[in-house]
Order: C-alpha cells, then sequence, then structure tokens
C-alpha cells in the first residue's frame, strides 16, 4: 500500500511549482517554499507595503499556531517552544539556560555541524570549556562510549549532539544517551535541525532536556526563523538567559508602556525578546502545521522507500554509500562516496542533468522529503549511470 494516496500526492506536488523543471534532491541545505506558505508571506508583505492594517492580533495568533506546530512536530508541549532567529540562537539558548558551577564542563562530538561547535566553544568565555569526543562517524555518540567518557570526564553537565548527522545522516540513538547523561548528572542538548519535519520523534519520551532547529529545510520556511524547545518542569527551575520587551504578553495593547513591569513569560517564549519576524512567523505557523497534519512518520516512511530505491539501483563499483540503514540510525538523507572521481565533479554533472544535491565531507549528499517523487530518484540514477 502506497504511504500517500494518488490524490495527496498531486495536491503536495501542487504546492512546489519550483520543483518542476528539477530533480531537487536537497533538503538538507533549504527547503523549496510551498505556495501555501508563499501566500502568507505575500500577503503581510502586501499590509506592509500598505500600512492598512493592524496586524498584531493577527501576529500573536500566527505565533501561537507556530509555536504549537513546532511542538506538536517533536512531541512537546506549546508553552514550552519560543521562535528565535536560527539554530544557532537556539542552541545558544539551551546551553546558557542550566546552571553552572565554576569547572563544569560541555561534551560534543567530534562531527557536529559547526552551529554546536561554535555554540558551545564560544560557552568557554563563560566560564565553561568543551570537551571534543573523537567519534567514528558510523557511530556517531553512542550510549556506552558516552559512559566511559563521562566517566573519564565527570565535569560535563552538558551533552549536547545533533539528532542526524549532516554530513552522512546518521541519527543518534538520543533515548541511550539522554539515560546516560542524567545518571551522571548532566543534561542532553540536542540540535535537531536534520531530523525535525521528515521523522518522528518524541522529545519527552526520549529524554532530551532542550531541542534547537532550523526551520528552512525539512519544515520548507523562509530563512531567519528557528525554534528551542525545553522541558516544563526545567521552565519553571530556571530563567531565560536573556529576555526583552517582547517577553511579556502585550495582548497587541501599546498605549500605556510606561506601567508597572509585565510578568515575565517563562521558558524558551521569554528568549522572543524584540519585534517578530512577522512574515517568517506566518510561514513557519503555515508550513508546521501542514507537515504535522501529513504525519512525521508518514513522511519518514515515505522518505526510507526513496532512500531504499536510490540505494538499490546505485552501482557499488562507482559508489559506496556511506550512510547508515539500519531502522535505529537512518535518516532522510542519503550519502554516496564517489570512488573514481571527486564529489564535487559528480555534483555539477548531476546539476547539469537538472538533479540539485550537495556536497559535504567527500560525498555526494542526497536530501529527499515528501515532495519528491520516486522517478526524481529515477533520475538521479540514470544520471548517476550517464557519468563519464
Ligand atoms: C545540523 C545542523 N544544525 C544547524 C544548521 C544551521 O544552523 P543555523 O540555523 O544556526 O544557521 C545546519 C545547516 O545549515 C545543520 O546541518
Amino acid at each position: 500500500m502506497s504511504i500517500f494516496t494518488a490524490s495527496e500526492r498531486e495536491a503536495i506536488r501542487s504546492e512546489f511549482p519550483g520543483m518542476r523543471d528539477r530533480a531537487y534532491l536537497n533538503f538538507a541545505s533549504i527547503g523549496p517554499l510551498p505556495k501555501r506558505v508563499r501566500r502568507k508571506i505575500d500577503a503581510i508583505n502586501d499590509t506592509f507595503e500598505c500600512m492598512n492594517r493592524n496586524f498584531d492580533p493577527e501576529t500573536e495568533a500566527e505565533a501561537e499556531r507556530a509555536r504549537a506546530a513546532c511542538a506538536r512536530l517533536i512531541g512537546g508541549e506549546p508553552n514550552c517552544v519560543g521562535l528565535l532567529p536560527n539554530t544557532s540562537s537556539g542552541l545558544n539558548w539551551a546551553l546558557r539556560v542550566f546552571p553552572r558551577d565554576p569547572g563544569d564542563a560541555i561534551l560534543i562530538s567530534d562531527h557536529e555541524f559547526p552551529a554546536l561547535r561554535y555554540s558551545a566553544s564560544h560557552m568557554a568565555h563563560f566560564g565553561m570549556p568543551t570537551v571534543v569526543a573523537p567519534v567514528d562517524p558510523r557511530r556517531g555518540l553512542y550510549a556506552e562510549h558516552l559512559e566511559s567518557l563521562l566517566v573519564e570526564h565527570p565535569e560535563v553537565k552538558i551533552v549536547a549532539t545533533s539528532w542526524v548527522y549532516f554530513h552522512n545522516g546518521f541519527r543518534h540513538d538520543l533515548r541511550g544517551l539522554a539515560d546516560v547523561a542524567h545518571r551522571h548528572g548532566a543534561y542532553l542538548i540536542v540540535d535537531g535541525t536534520q531530523g525535525v519535519g521528515t521523522r518522528s520523534i518524541n522529545v519527552m519520551e526520549q529524554g532530551v532536556d532542550a531541542l534547537a532547529s532550523a526551520v528552512h529545510k525539512w519544515l520548507c520556511c523562509p530563512v531567519g526563523l528557528g525554534f528551542v524547545w525545553c522541558r516544563p518542569e526545567h521552565i519553571q527551575r530556571f530563567a531565560s538567559p536573556w529576555a526583552g520587551w517582547m517577553s511579556v504578553e502585550w495582548h497587541s495593547q501599546y498605549g500605556d508602556l510606561f506601567g508597572d513591569l509585565r510578568t515575565m513569560t517563562r521558558g524558551p517564549r521569554a528568549a522572543e525578546s524584540g519585534t517578530p519576524n512577522f512574515a517568517g512567523v506566518r510561514g513557519l505557523a503555515e508550513a508546521a502545521t501542514w507537515i504535522a497534519e501529513l504525519g512525521t512518520e508518514r513522511i519518514g516512511l515515505y522518505t526510507d522507500g526513496l532512500v531504499d530505491q536510490l540505494k538499490t539501483a546505485v552501482d557499488p563499483d562507482r559508489f559506496g554509500v556511506v550512510s547508515d540503514g539500519s531502522p535505529d540510525h537512518r535518516s532522510s538523507i542519503v550519502c554516496l562516496r564517489p570512488q573514481r572521481t571527486d564529489a564535487e565533479t559528480v555534483r555539477t554533472h548531476l546539476a547539469r542533468h537538472g538533479v540539485i544535491t550537495a556536497v559535504r565531507e567527500g560525498a555526494i549528499r542526497v536530501s529527499p522529503h515528501f515532495p519528491t517523487e520516486s522517478a526524481e530518484i529515477e533520475q538521479l540514477v540514470q544520471s548517476l549511470h550517464e557519468l563519464p
């Protein structure tokens, strides 16, 4: 039985006119904007052009909708989500929200995307150095390894990891990592960017303490927006590391700004410190709601089918599959390492044949998503066969 019905497929594809003349297999870089998202953005920009209506109440409602949809995508509560400009802001928030004592440290693996690497290393200025653990990228961080790392480094109070590695698509066992981290008195912070929207996750069940994500990839949203989520029990205990005038509820009433200080919101919502990204918030509300309704469980199964189609068809003498295909660690990213030429040559050849991929760490990164058709994977396979 197919995962989406024919009419669902047709409706999905009609949202992506920009995917008509190319096989776009690069969602891990940037997802194309669906028409429904574009319409929302255009509508608010039209309002800004004319300044002909009060957009505040609608923006507040759309922000609520966006937080609720992001929460639904990860199995969290809407009041535990804050909308921030990108993953890095979310990671900075998460790295600072937990209390730290002198000598405490962060642990990351040596195969992290720079968003985490730089956010963590900057914490040294606030008295928190980073231990960078060398890992086999095919296994990432795993429970037994983390156990020995935390025995060796009892100073670690935050373990931070990608859910899915950007360069090979390896998906971490978050529950296993959370159990070990918690046993050693450490929190687990996750960069969810390469998984949120394309696989299902329940952060509460997985024991994650905080998760940050971008939305311009697998959530097909405008760039310049992301979100951070934090467990409800932490929100009551720890204050947001920053806040501002938009961290309180104004209910669109700005006539009395000198009055008594209002009650601060708590947790990630308080990190929404100033004027929000009006267009981005609307786009995120629309896209994340749509994707949540389509269902990340289904989307994950659908992309698994596309990835399997590619892996079965690719010539093993010419391309090594770098990505883990096991049910527990696979993702919607599959990477092929060319055996006879370099990855950039392959990427350029594919682009000339209308197939869009990316090069990451010497491999071709292919990242299909729910709008991708099986025929586009076939087009990729054909183009690979035609590689001189
Ligand atoms: C794992 C991961 N995290 C984060 C990002 C992006 O970080 P930011 O949203 O801060 O630009 C990317 C890719 O751009 C990524 O692959």
